[in-house]
């Protein structure tokens, strides 16, 4: 159960590392590989069409940014994914693996084609750039390209949706008496947010990367020493605006059908999500961050339709970065919300599962922290080691969370608690207004050495 070595990270949080993972990846995933793949296709498609090289040449340099970008920072923060995964939650990606184990393979292999197809889409261009059927040769790559990203985000944003609306209610997926038997795949797969979280998705990441492609040709264009590239900026920048115009408006739609999806108790929880649980009730700023991320992107796609020669470079960047904040807070969201649940009713944020609580409450944690030595986890008759052993405790359910003395930090919430009071509220978690916290799992003993360590942080170097 507790059979992984104990990973931490200090002062930033298992959480923010898996953040600030996750953010850029996909920026990048989005922006760069699925939109980006199938704004340059048509881009590239439609500077062909009219015989307009300069364009064709132009779109050739901004594929070589996406390409850079994306061979770069997308794969390594792809493969940081996975990492950071598994030494956070070895218990939730074994969960997830059970029941993608093909999906994730056949994910793994459309993944290859992808990155060779955008390989060859590259580094063949030049050469078949000359001729009108070399260009539709490419053209070709690019489409083919374009479509295995979509088909890698086909699958993980199943997996996104299963953590999120597992169908275990109903139509369960996985009998919990008997996990990982009677598992039912389908109902696994054809979970309810997937195809709405992937329609969200596909809209949302084309828009995102027309923005970035209209920021991205504003530069090359301006700094380019050839009259020819620098007059292409009209066409491109208009071009990318007319894709913005349809897809910014879909996605939005599609992101309020997929919100409609979400389960009401995580529903209930984005104003904590959005704005951290001291603003939750200022619904008002919700609603002015919302409007104004929207706001930024409709008024600057407006002026990049009506005036792509023109456009100011600072809309354009406002733009990209609307964007940006826009999928930051959507991620987090959409993690937060699934709180206190890794696998929603299934597997909690410390990799506890639901089911497993009634044994773990009479046979205690520690007794299956394999990788701890008996030190800290054996509590003496003499309870000199008590901290210690509460620290164990922590380090296994509240780690995922919290941090000693950092983000979201116990020392820090506890402070100017007795000892008395962490007790108590170890017994009283999850109530109290943090329904996105975790039950304490265990017995009464490992609960009074939880709560001695938790004091003993406010009491170091104290001096009464
Ligand atoms: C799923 C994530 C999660 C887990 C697991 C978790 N917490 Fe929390 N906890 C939170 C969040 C979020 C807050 C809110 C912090 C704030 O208000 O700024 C919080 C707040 C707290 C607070 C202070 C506020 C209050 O209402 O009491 C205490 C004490 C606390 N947690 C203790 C624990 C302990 C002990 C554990 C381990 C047994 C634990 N938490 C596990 C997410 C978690």
């Amino acid at each position: 159960m507790f059979d992984f070595p104990i990973f931490e990270m200090p002062t930033i949080g298992l959480r923010m590392l898996m953040a600030i993972n996750a953010i850029i990846h996909v920026f990048v995933s989005h922006g760069g590989a699925v939109g980006g793949s199938v704004v340059l296709a048509l881009a590239a498609w439609w500077a062909n069409k009219r015989n307009d090289m300069a364009s064709y040449e132009t779109v050739y340099r901004l594929l070589m940014v996406f390409f850079i970008i994306t061979t770069s920072a997308g794969a390594l923060t792809g493969i940081g994914m996975w990492i950071h995964a598994n030494i956070i939650s070895p218990n939730a990606i074994g969960g997830l693996i059970r029941v993608f184990f093909w999906k994730w393979f056949i994910e793994w292999i459309v993944f290859n084609f992808e990155v060779v197809l955008l390989l060859f889409w590259f580094m063949t261009w030049k050469q078949k750039a000359l001729t009108p059927e070399g260009r539709s040769k490419s053209i070709k790559f690019g489409v083919f390209y374009a479509a295995s990203s979509w088909v890698t985000m086909l699958i993980i944003t199943a997996i996104l949706g299963f953590m999120l609306t597992p169908n275990f209610d109903g139509q369960p997926w996985v009998d919990p008496e008997v996990y990982p038997g009677n598992v039912n795949y389908n109902n696994a797969l054809f979970n309810p947010t997937w195809f709405p979280g992937l329609a969200f998705r596909t809209f949302g990441a084309i828009a995102f990367a027309s923005a970035l492609a209209i920021m991205w040709t504003w530069l090359i264009t301006t700094f380019s020493k050839d009259e020819a590239i620098r007059n292409t900026r009209e066409g491109l920048i208009k071009l990318f605006a007319k894709i913005m115009m349809v897809t910014v408006p879909l996605s939005a739609a599609l992101g309020y059908y997929y919100l409609l999806q979400i389960p009401e108790a995580a529903r209930a929880m984005i104003p904590t999500a959005m704005m951290t649980r001291a603003f939750a009730d200022k619904m008002d700023l919700m609603y002015m961050i919302i409007s104004g991320i929207g706001g930024a992107v409709v008024v600057t796609t407006i002026i990049a339709y009506f005036s792509p020669k023109r456009m100011p470079y600072i809309a354009a960047t406002l733009m990209v970065s609307a964007f940006l904040l826009f999928w930051g807070y959507e991620e987090r969201t959409r993690e937060f919300i699934r709180k206190p649940f890794l696998i929603y009713n299934y597997m909690y944020a410390n990799g506890i599962r639901v089911t497993d609580v009634p044994y773990l409450n009479k046979v205690g944690i520690l007794k299956h922290a394999v990788f701890v030595d008996e030190e800290k986890k054996v509590i003496k008759e003499d309870k000199s080691n008590l901290v210690e052993v509460g620290h164990t405790i922590a380090q296994i359910e509240c780690r995922a969370c919290h941090t000693e003395n950092g983000i979201n930090g116990l020392k820090a919430l506890t402070a100017g608690w007795s000892e008395a009071a962490i007790r108590n509220r170890i017994n009283n978690l999850p109530g109290g207004g943090t329904p996105y916290m975790a039950p304490f799992v265990g017995t009464e003993a490992e609960k009074d050495a939880l709560a001695a360590y938790i004091a003993s942080l406010n009491k170091k170097g104290e001096i009464k």
